[in-house]
């Protein structure tokens, strides 16, 4: 039996390593996942998109919680044509949930926080 596909516009991992998990990256996960359900943004909504994960350390374990976004992004809709990443420190609720938002709707990704590419 072929198991369900859902289409996402992104996906988004948020560390549950230790360090992370000590500056509440727990809790910023299981609010974002309600935000995203409460807001029918998630992949499993009608007309929602965005994946969410737990993921193991990122590599910035002194900045936490961390979190990244990949999407394919058109080249049309101002990306590169290929596939985007952010990265984002010291991640909040409200930045997480601006970032899955701007996923969702295919605008730019939020500046604050953000490092690497
Ligand atoms: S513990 Fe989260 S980035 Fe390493």
């Amino acid at each position: 039996m072929t198991p369900p596909y859902f289409r996402t516009s992104a996906h988004l991992l948020v560390c549950q390593h230790t360090n992370c998990r000590t500056r509440g990256s727990d809790l910023l996960y299981r609010a974002l996942w309600n935000a995203l359900d409460r807001e029918r943004l998630a992949y499993f909504k009608t007309g929602g998109s965005v994946r969410l994960t737990e993921s193991g350390c990122l590599g910035a374990c002194t900045s936490g919680p961390v979190m990244c976004v990949y999407r394919q992004r058109d080249a049309a809709a101002g990306g590169s044509g290929g596939l985007e990443e952010a990265w984002y420190a010291a991640t909040t609720l409200p930045l997480a949930l601006r970032v899955a938002r701007a996923a969702h709707e295919g605008t730019d990704l939020p500046t604050d926080g953000r490092y690497g590419p």
